[in-house]
């Protein structure tokens, strides 16, 4: 009876306290969330280019061949940034098959993918269309068996002014002014083993160095990403990779490219919406390096291909049907990038339409995957400043480590006084009720509630059903204490609170 009566207390006050708690204080600021973040990634593999962006003769298609329906779900998803044509394709991509009459380029043996390449989509193709769907435009360069030569005329074709034999046959092939391309990727996933020209890394960074210092002396004003790791199997030093690299191009590459595709192989969901730990590692290993290298030119992290990708191969030309779980996984991708929004300053998703992408095409139309709408979400936070949270939530052990159910970023935007709580509830089977705790201002107890939650795991949309796994939104008056309130969160859920400070 005593030892009850000594432990009353405690429980009287586990009632009232939720096991979670956020606090969110607008003056703990990591950086800007680039727009650059909302980016995403054309390659010419299986129906992306063909039959996905480009479909030429359909009904559907615009004068240029454009899908006109792909178009309109691409830019209300507000693509800031648009990285082609690959990938594992660039490493073998002769830049000067794409361009010129259609009818005469020259078709191809394509390697990477082991398919037949048409050349009927190119670099003035690609240009345009990143300027209809107004996406910033990001050309990787073939770093396998592509040379310095190649790199450099490839930027005078679309950047030189004056009149050089590449910028005339610009003008010749239809356009006058140049296009001014800023973004420029130093070769794909040099660190691996499958690709075509794959080199070691003191290799890659001399052929890189070489390349850049080519590319900006025809036009200074380009931003340069070197490749960094994409390979992270056993016994492999993709923290080597990486130092080598920026040890050599810093001062001359801007970004240092990071990949990373994550699977749920093991039907975990916790372990698989736990590979934050990973993510977070790489970026802050690679943040580290950059660090330890002084420059007086600022490089940041571009992790500019990333998705969940597990359940098909080339042989099904990539096309993963997405389920609600891998939507879930959107929400942990981005919360890790706005937890580092001073150093990851571009990210695309891999990739747009068809081949691991949030959009699916038939003939005649398409259907958005439940990915699609977390990412549409996160990106209404550009421009914002991310802010470091403190969270307290129940863990779970991965890889001998704890981690918290709840994985946090928030971002604040100053001009409507306006702060987003980005929450990603972990777990399989607990609601967590949860404390979000205000430093500063005054919370104004208006918020809009954005959630994507859905009993089945594993569904799926298609052609004509998709409308199921998608969020809701509503507006609530949460009750405010002492600058706080609380929320569940519900067990498998996303979930973005837009909470007004007065
Ligand atoms: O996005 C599919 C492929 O994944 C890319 O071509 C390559 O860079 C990566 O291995």
């Amino acid at each position: 009876m005593r030892r009850f009566l000594i432990l009353l207390p405690f429980v009287a006050l586990c009632a009232q306290t939720p096991p979670a708690r956020i606090k969110i204080d607008i003056d703990r600021q990591i950086g800007e969330v680039d727009a650059l973040l909302f980016g995403n990634f054309a390659e010419h593999l299986g129906r992306m280019i063909y039959g996905g962006i480009f479909d030429e003769g359909n009904p559907l298609s615009d004068s240029d061949g454009f899908r006109k329906d792909v178009m309109e779900a691409v830019r209300k998803l507000g693509v800031s940034i648009l990285r082609y044509p690959g990938g594992n394709f660039s490493s073998g991509y002769d830049w000067k098959d794409g361009i010129g009459p259609r009818d005469q380029r020259p078709a191809r043996l394509e390697l990477a993918w082991n398919a037949l390449e048409t050349n009927r989509f190119g670099t003035d193709e690609f240009l345009r269309y990143a300027q209809k769907i107004g996406a910033e435009p990001y050309i990787c360069i073939n770093g396998g068996l592509g040379t310095v030569d190649d790199a450099r005329h490839w930027v005078e074709y679309t950047n030189e002014a004056q009149h050089t034999y590449w910028a005339d046959q610009r003008r010749k092939n239809g356009h006058d002014a140049p296009y001014k391309v800023k973004y420029w990727g130093l070769g794909n996933e040099i660190d691996g083993p499958w690709q075509l020209g794959h080199k070691s890394a003191e290799d890659y960074a001399k052929f890189a160095v070489e390349a850049a210092k080519a590319m900006r002396l025809v036009d200074s004003s380009i931003k340069l990403v070197a490749s960094g790791s994409s390979n992270y199997g056993a016994n492999v030093d993709w923290q080597g990779w990486n130092r080598t690299v920026i040890a050599a191009l810093r001062g001359q590459a801007d970004y240092v490219a990071l990949h990373t595709y994550i699977n749920n192989r093991d039907n975990d969901l916790e372990k698989f919406l736990g590979n934050s730990q990973n993510i977070d590692r790489y970026i802050e290993t690679t943040a580290a390096s950059i660090k330890a290298v002084p420059s007086s030119r600022p490089m940041y992290i571009a992790y500019d291909e990333w998705n969940v990708w597990y359940r098909t191969s080339n042989k099904e030309h990539l096309e993963e049907v997405y389920n609600f779980e891998d939507a879930l996984a959107m929400g942990m991708f981005f919360n890790s990038f706005f937890n580092h929004a001073d150093v990851v300053k571009i990210a695309n998703l891999a990739q747009m339409v068809n081949v691991i992408a949030p959009i699916l095409t038939n003939k005649d139309g398409l259907f958005l995957q439940p990915i699609y709408f977390p990412i549409l979400e996160y990106g209404k936070q550009r421009g914002n400043v991310a802010l470091e949270t403190w969270v307290s939530s129940p863990t779970y052990q991965l890889n001998r480590r704890p981690l918290n159910y709840l994985d946090v970023s928030a971002t604040y935007n100053a001009k409507d006084r306006s702060v987003y709580v980005n929450v990603l509830n972990r777990s399989k089977t607990q609601d967590l009720e949860t404390r979000i705790e205000n430093q500063e201002g005054a919370l104004s107890g208006k918020a809009q509630i954005w959630q994507m939650n859905f009993q089945d795991l594993k569904a799926t949309h298609t052609f004509g059903d998709d409308k199921k796994v998608i969020p809701t939104v509503r507006d609530v008056t949460p009750k405010i204490e002492k600058n706080s309130f609380k929320y569940l969160f519900p067990a498998h859920s996303l979930t973005i609170l837009h909470l007004r400070l007065e």
